[in-house]
């Protein structure tokens, strides 16, 4: 049977996970009868991985250090107009002029100096979510004097972590980032998963006003809820189409940037391979229908193009509800994918690599408490966001000292989901609801359902200094949920 062998000729490999593909690809190469007229690319004619063009609509930031080891960029924060879509601009806040600001790549172990002007009217300053920065690095308010307009900063770091990180301002943090302050960082080791292509994928939303510009931060409502914008904008336009070829296996370095919408992604035929989160790769690779992507979060996916050529996709954020009437109630459009003419690839074989991830050595540490709490007071209009009873800058520090395990239950004493972000240090996530977590991974960023328990563990590193956690609904920020971590030697 021609059909048959066709398929056959396709499948390199013969484990479950490529017989499971076969389910997905079988009925549509009948139905198409691609196989007859469209010869099957052998595997020397693929083409080989495309790690520049991650892009997808991202500009790429300018090295000017000829140094192979030193990134070094200029950064600006300065008013332009974001092109939303063709056509379609908005005042902003941009990084260099655009939306998102310049992608930045570099390697394990290089430097970073990025020499920063602020060109708007107002203070702002850099954070590098994620990133194992020096405390006097970090860029929040706790760690450095905001850039007054017209005033300059230089960062300058080691990147010791391969992963997705990404940097945005942190001050006055719902509006500069809503109207366009964020950026994403690709930093790689020597030992990267085989791939034919690598995206950065930027989810946020906007919403507009009638004047056509982003409108203001909102009422109490959109305080309380954080603003769940219309318009979904990913990397920086209405409308993106993501190119993919049958057969190419992607990686997808996913980041929410949006302030307060949870994205549960799926794309409907296709699986995600999740082989990293917020600090680098898992022990082991998860392979799930479809994925929660918190406000902060960050995820490395591999996605196996296993629909046929010429077919497109989309990918959609599932309904979630967070907590007092906020989320995603009918299942929304992010992304379309396109698939092209191109004859399919041969499949890669499934993805096995991993690195060891140990595990955090908790035992005699006496847990610390972070209670997270929301008062309303519908009579003033008023609402506070709390940590420990109090409402940021008045949150009593937490403790930690340097090589010393840290444990702390993360107490959601609220309805609704909270996203809490620590800087400066990867932690485990141990327990949830007294359960023990089943998978070991490096994280900054872990979402609590309403009335949710978490314990987690870290060990600071020798990088003493003020820092700083909170929850990444830029909304609960402003109002409160974020409190400060003194790290002593
Ligand atoms: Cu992206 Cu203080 O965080
Ligand atoms: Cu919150």
């Amino acid at each position: 049977m021609a059909t048959r062998r066709c398929v056959h000729t396709r499948s390199r490999v013969t484990s479950m996970h490529s017989i499971r593909r076969l389910f997905w690809i079988l009925p549509a190469v009948l139905l198409l009868g691609r196989c007859g007229d469209a010869p099957i690319a052998p595997p020397s004619a693929r083409p080989g991985p495309d790690l520049a063009a991650s892009g997808l609509g991202l500009t790429n930031a300018t090295d000017i250090n000829p140094d192979p080891r030193v990134v070094e960029i200029n950064l600006e924060a300065r008013m332009g107009d974001w092109e939303i879509s063709p056509g379609r601009r908005v005042r902003a806040m941009t990084y260099n002029g655009g939306v998102p600001g310049p992608l930045i790549e570099a390697r394990v172990g290089d430097t970073l100096v990025v020499h920063f002007t602020n060109h708007l009217t107002e203070p702002t300053t850099i954070h590098w979510h994620g990133l194992r920065v020096p405390a006097d690095m970090d860029g929040s308010p706790r760690s450095q004097q905001p850039v007054a307009p017209g005033g300059t900063f230089e960062y300058r770091f080691a990147l010791p972590d391969a992963g997705l990180y990404w940097y945005h301002p942190h001050v006055d943090e719902a509006r500069q980032m809503e109207v366009g302050l964020y950026g994403a960082i690709v930093v790689r080791s020597d030992d990267e998963p085989r791939a034919d292509i690598e995206r950065v994928i930027m989810l946020d939303d906007v919403t507009l006003g009638e004047d056509g510009q982003i409108a203001p931060p909102g009422d109490l409502l959109e305080i309380h809820s954080g603003r769940d914008g219309g318009l979904q904008v990913i990397n920086g336009h209405i409308g993106t189409v993501l190119p993919m070829r049958a057969g190419q296996r992607q990686r997808w370095r996913v980041v929410n940037a949006g302030s307060a919408r949870f994205y549960r992604l799926s794309l409907p035929g296709h699986r995600f391979t999740v082989i990293g989160t917020d600090g680098g790769a898992l022990p082991a690779p998860r392979t799930v229908d479809d994925l929660l992507v918190v406000p902060g979060d960050r995820y490395d996916l591999l996605v196996d193009a296993v629909a046929p050529p010429s077919t497109r996709a989309m990918l959609t954020n599932l309904p979630y509800a967070r907590g007092h009437g906020a989320g995603v109630f009918a299942a929304e459009d992010v992304l379309a994918v396109a698939y092209s003419a191109d004859p399919a690839l041969p499949f890669l074989a499934p993805f096995t690599g991993a690195r060891a991830i140990e595990a955090i050595d908790s035992a005699g540490v006496t847990p610390s408490e972070v209670r997270m709490s929301e008062v309303v007071d519908e009579s003033t209009q008023t609402i506070r966001f709390l940590i420990n009873g109090a409402a940021w800058p008045d949150v009593p520090a937490l403790h930690a000292t340097v090589g010393h395990t840290e444990v702390w239950d993360v107490i959601n004493e609220s309805e609704m989901d909270h996203p809490i972000h620590l800087h400066g240090f990867f932690f485990q996530v141990l327990a949830r609801n007294g359960v023990p977590e089943a998978a070991r991974s490096w994280e900054d960023t872990a979402n609590l359902r309403g009335h949710e328990r978490l314990r987690i563990a870290f060990r600071p590193d020798d990088r003493p200094g003020m820092w700083m956690f909170h929850c990444h609904i830029l909304e609960h920020v402003d109002h409160g949920m974020m409190a400060d971590l003194m790290v002593d030697r």
